[in-house]
């Protein structure tokens, strides 16, 4: 069977892409497209066409399933398609419903119009992947929107809904009904004698550009970029359009395009594409499994965190029931959140009515029987074992049957928690992270008794909130805080060793880091870090070092940006280095007698980021993570882990597993048998295999 249907309405022919999940451009689909082409050309009865998708979208761009395979090089490619539509002798409509992305939105500015419903969707996300759009995206849109919003669009990979997309000319009408709507436009464009330019030959809008408009993108989109390439040779390729002839542009589009797609970078974006997407799936699950419907949440605690949680569910059009102990507490929370609220709108992010409609679907209360019809109630109190078993013992009594009972907890047992109710089943961890309306991360946490319907629905739940869910299994620190005290650690052994804490946090932006380690101690607050390092302290078994620099820089009144002095000096928000955190940390390395000695930044940049793959890959050992890919993927999306390097686990892979072995049989020696490699990275470093061989 045709992937692409051909029916005559009239004098339209309907050419509807039909390729589950998203109409993506496969060799079939090409193939499809071009034997529908020749069949409307030659049809005498046809004098106009309209592309559409069958199912749930118009088509969401190259099938990258197919890249860099035999399948990628079928004839006709996407080109030869653009190239036979924009000189096509009948009228040519795409007829855009779901999304039109990529190369999708590249074949749809090939045809002389383009129309849309309502609720469709349309943007270049290649950037995304590490690439450009290589099907004459980055010539054809600034063609119609202009350069600067033609930067913007490309360079962020963001979709635009079709009314912004008609306001900026990117589609040409919004009709109700895809179809009828798409062959009506077709019709009254041929009564009228409508003519369409092609819009690689509309050059009114990137003719006569300042180049100073291109100096200030790069300036701008390179200081978002921190690293990522794609988006700065995308400015390159709008800046030909401007000043080069249509096929020369394209020529040079194509280039590009060939460049980056050789990049390391289009790898790991490309590996993190399927990651993020594998992470949803649970092994073992029976597919008759089925997620319970949430439709109203409550959360205990109005603190940073439960107020960031209500956000995240009132911004999704979820009601929540927000609970704490005390009236005080209850406004204090709800200042915290309406403040935050009303910075968005000052900034233009969201509009005063979505903020209204937001805070109105947050009610607060002080009575935990408002919470019992609740479909799931968020616990996101003290971080105390105690506080928490008296809460879901709470709970156990009062929330309705069926309600899933999460805590919000960053290391604490789900296993010990769910042990306090009779329904452990329908306990599980949902592990946010702060700013919990900003994170993307959410870290669910099955205990040995999570049901699969439990497990099934926390997961469902966190796309519907708009984040990004991975799975594990409780262990202390879960996947993502597990690792991190490896990370930590290691940049102080670092500093004791001789590093300063300027090169750490350099290397570590310099690998694309939103922040480096010791910026992220002052900003978090060491006395925070000393108390649960003091919490922590039995679970740190004989024999093992921890630094004390930490705790001495807290002793000297150093507690962070809180008191304008921890590893850095501060004047408002302006760091600069200070002698005398050098000093306490050479006090240090002093008392332990460790020869201080200089580090270059490629071995800083290894020795920061070994332990955490070494930690992953124990985590896979033991279950606590399904496979390497979620790690990557509670990384990029929990710890500011640059997502164009594919996570820490990719990253250590294209390092190479055997160097990571090696580093920490070094670390161990250093620090103390934790940092010792397991057995899973002993075998793929002694085969040289990789994750999929896990
Ligand atoms: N090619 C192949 N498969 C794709 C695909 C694509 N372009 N886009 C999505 N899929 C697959 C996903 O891998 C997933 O497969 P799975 O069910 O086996 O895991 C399935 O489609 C559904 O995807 P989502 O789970 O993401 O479904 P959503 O409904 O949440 O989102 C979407 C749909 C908005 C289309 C989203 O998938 C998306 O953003 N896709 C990527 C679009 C993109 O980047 N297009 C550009 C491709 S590169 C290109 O076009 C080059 C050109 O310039 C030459």
């Amino acid at each position: 069977m045709s992937t692409v249907g051909y029916e005559v309405d009239g004098e339209v022919a309907v050419l509807a892409v039909d390729y589950p999940p998203v109409n993506a451009l496969s060799a079939a689909v090409r193939t499809g497209l071009g034997e529908a082409l020749e069949r409307a050309r030659s049809d005498s009865a046809v004098r106009a066409v309209v592309i559409l998708g069958a199912g749930k979208t118009f088509i969401a761009g190259a099938d990258i399933t197919e890249f860099g395979t035999e399948k990628s090089q079928v004839k006709p490619s996407l080109q030869d398609i653009q190239g036979e539509l924009e000189g096509f002798p009948k009228l040519t409509v795409a007829a855009i419903h779901g999304t039109a992305l990529g190369g999708g939105l590249e074949l749809a500015l090939t045809c002389h119009a383009r129309v849309a419903v309502p609720t469709a969707k349309v943007g270049l996300p290649e950037v995304n992947l590490g690439l450009l759009p290589g099907a004459g995206g980055t010539q054809r849109l600034p063609r119609l929107t202009g350069v600067e919003v033609g930067i913007d669009l490309i360079t962020s990979g963001k979709h635009i809904a079709a009314q912004q997309a008609l306001a900026l000319g990117v589609i040409d009408a919004i009709v109700d009904d895809l179809r009828s709507g798409a062959v009506a436009f077709a019709r009254e464009a041929l009564a009228d004698g409508r003519g369409f330019v092609p819009v690689i030959e509309r050059d009114d809008k990137v003719t006569d550009i300042d180049a100073a408009v291109f100096a200030t993108a790069r300036k701008k989109v390179g200081a978002k970029a921190r690293g990522k390439i794609a988006p700065m040779t995308i400015i390159d390729c709008i800046e030909a359009a401007c000043t080069r002839s249509a096929a020369e542009g394209l020529a040079y589009e194509k280039e590009r395009f060939q460049e980056l797609f050789a990049s390391d970078q289009r790898a790991a974006l490309m590996h993190y594409f399927f990651a993020e997407r594998q992470a949803r799936k649970i092994p073992g699950i029976p597919a008759d499994v089925k997620p319970r419907s949430i439709q109203s949440c409550a959360i205990i605690g109005a603190g940073t965190m439960g107020g960031g949680i209500a956000m995240t569910f009132a911004n999704a059009g979820i009601p929540v029931t927000l609970l704490d102990l005390d009236q005080a507490a209850l406004d204090r929370g709800l200042d915290v959140v309406r403040k935050n609220y009303g910075i968005s709108v000052s900034r233009g992010s969201i509009s005063q009515e979505r903020m209204d409609r937001a805070l109105a679907l947050i009610t607060p209360t002080l009575a935990y029987d408002d919470l019992a019809p609740c479909d799931i109630v968020i616990e996101a109190a003290l971080e105390r074992m105690d506080v928490k078993k008296e809460i879901f013992s709470r709970l156990d009594g009062l929330m309705k049957p069926g309600a899933v009972l999460a805590s919000n907890t960053s290391y604490l047992s789900i296993d010990e928690i769910a042990s306090a109710t009779s329904r452990p089943g329908d306990v599980v961890g949902c592990h946010f992270f702060s700013p919990a309306n900003v994170m993307k991360l959410l870290e669910n946490v099955r205990s040995a008794t999570t049901s699969d319907e439990t497990i099934i629905t926390v997961m469902e739940m966190g796309k519907v909130i708009g984040k990004v869910p991975v799975l594990a299994r409780n262990a202390d620190g879960f996947i993502g805080n597990r690792m991190l005290q490896y990370y930590t650690g290691e940049a102080e052994f670092l500093l004791e060793q001789g590093a300063t804490p300027e090169q750490i946090d350099r290397v570590a932006t310099r690998f694309g880091m939103a922040m480096g380690p010791m910026s992220m101690r002052d900003m978090a607050g060491m006395d925070m870090a000393v108390v649960s390092r003091k919490g922590r302290a039995a679970s740190i078994p004989a024999g093992e070092r921890v630094s004390p620099i930490v705790e001495r820089l807290v002793e000297a009144g150093r507690y962070g940006q809180k008191t304008a002095k921890g590893f850095y000096r501060y004047e408002g928000r302006e760091k600069f280095s200070d002698p005398e955190a050098i000093a306490i940390i050479e006090s240090v390395s002093k008392e332990f007698g460790i020869t201080r000695r200089e580090f270059t930044d490629d071995e800083v940049e290894a020795r920061l980021f070994a332990p955490l793959v070494n930690e992953g890959a124990k985590e896979i050992e033991d279950g606590t993570a399904i496979r390497a890919s979620d790690i990557d993927v509670a990384w990029v999306n929990g710890y500011g882990f640059p997502v164009h390097r594919g996570g820490p686990m990719f990253w250590g892979e294209q390092y190479g597993l055997d160097r990571i072995y090696q580093m920490a049989l070094e670390a161990a020696e250093r620090n103390g048998p934790r940092w010792a490699p397991g057995k899973l990275l002993e075998r793929l470093a002694r085969e040289g295999k990789g994750w999929n061989a896990a």
